[in-house]
């Protein structure tokens, strides 16, 4: 059977992978500073979370939500305490775009509205609503064009007046830092007035952190670098650190009711061992203080490049150029043996390396990117 041909794929084949380095077939060895999409947080083949996983698979792997999984209130309590947002309740599924799903929905259940307001340049996942709130017109397929959804740009608050006092929206949805769509943020003063607009007209406000999340922008979730309470918080990707897990943080003001969502798989034993695994790392290692201490080490860096602009915050960082990233992406990936990532803007290399990344592999990056410039 031929596999369904939807990735352009680059010709390498990992088989193991340690720390911050990934090996191939041939135990060629390629520095990480892409973790897979941002979702390695604490480093390839952590040896505790190895052993936290392998000791839950030989105790119990999986069974549903219907029956008692105290490991799952332990996880709620754990992000609870990191994140500090223990009023919160957690609700856990097993992907990104799953998580926005389900933000979607109880936004639409809790206010009894259904339009939807998200940003240009958003990307929120590939399942239906998901889709749907994410600005790309190629991977939105006709069934999922009858959301009711309206793209706003960053930053234009009588814009989003406008559209909130028309008193239909469920929801306003947004990145606190845009990861595919290459590391734009809005600015705090609007990220404010979303908070207010939404409380003013009953719309929920939904912090998407699928990327941004667990420690990754140097702050437990990226919007926590502003003063606001989101009504929803997605998160995803580095969660599990490789395991599919992802959930959804919900204000105490939305109420649960037998059956509004569910799941099969989330919030398995698996899951949330390597999820509990990911916090416990995430804390004694530091790893949220020293995401920022490196991104001021990339800053600098950065300076020695004039030719580009340093985007985003912690360890979710871009470098904007003059010119299309994608041969230098491949040749920093073919010649240099580093991987990096694209975005949206095709002008922006995205760095997103575990969080665990140290000086010298920054200075192996940009001794890289100096050769090839
Ligand atoms: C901000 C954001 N939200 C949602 C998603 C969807 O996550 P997943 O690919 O796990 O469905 C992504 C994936 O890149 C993302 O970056």
């Amino acid at each position: 059977m031929k596999l369904f041909d939807v990735y352009p794929l680059y010709d390498v084949t990992p088989v193991r992978a340690e720390g911050v380095y990934v090996y191939d077939d041939q135990d060629t060895r390629y520095l990480d500073l892409y973790g897979g999409h941002a979702v390695i947080s604490i480093g390839h083949s952590h040896p505790h979370y190895v052993k936290s996983v392998q000791d839950q698979l030989e105790k119990i792997g999986f069974y549903s939500n219907a029956i008692q999984n105290p490991i799952q209130q332990e996880l709620a309590t754990a992000i609870g305490t990191q994140s500090c947002l223990n009023e919160y309740q957690l609700f856990l599924c097993s992907s990104g775009a799953e998580a926005i799903e389900n933000a979607l929905k109880m936004a639409s259940f809790h206010t009894g509205k259904k339009r939807v307001l998200a940003f240009n340049g958003a990307f929120h996942g590939r399942t239906s609503a998901a889709v749907a709130v994410t600005d790309n017109e190629k991977i939105t397929a006709p069934l999922n064009q009858q959301q009711a959804v309206c793209f706003l740009p960053f930053n234009d608050t009588a814009a989003l007046a406008q559209e909130l006092q028309k008193g239909d929206v469920c929801a306003v949805i947004f990145e606190p830092i845009q990861g595919v769509g290459g590391l734009d943020m809005p600015t705090e003063a609007f990220v404010l007035e979303m908070e207010r607009l939404c409380q003013q007209y009953q719309a929920c406000l939904i912090a998407d952190e699928v990327q941004s999340g667990f420690s990754r922008s140097g702050t437990f979730f990226a919007f926590q670098n502003t003063s606001i309470k989101p009504h929803i918080v997605t998160m995803a990707k580095g969660m599990g650190n490789g395991f599919p897990v992802g959930g959804i943080l919900i204000h105490p003001d939305l109420k649960a009711e037998y059956g509004l969502l569910g799941t099969t798989f989330g919030g398995n034993h698996l899951a949330c061992r390597a999820a509990l695994a990911v916090l416990d790392v995430l804390e004694q290692e530091k790893l949220q203080e020293h995401a920022q201490k490196m991104a001021v080490y990339f800053n600098e860096k950065a300076q020695n490049i004039p030719q580009a602009k340093v985007k985003g915050r912690g360890l979710m960082l871009g470098l904007e150029f003059d010119f299309e990233v994608g041969p230098l992406r491949r040749r920093l990936i073919e010649e240099k043996k580093i991987f990096t990532g694209g975005s949206s803007n095709k002008k922006v290399l995205r760095i997103l390396p575990p969080l665990t990344v140290q000086p010298q592999h920054f200075d192996t990056f940009f001794n890289a990117l100096h050769d090839l410039l």
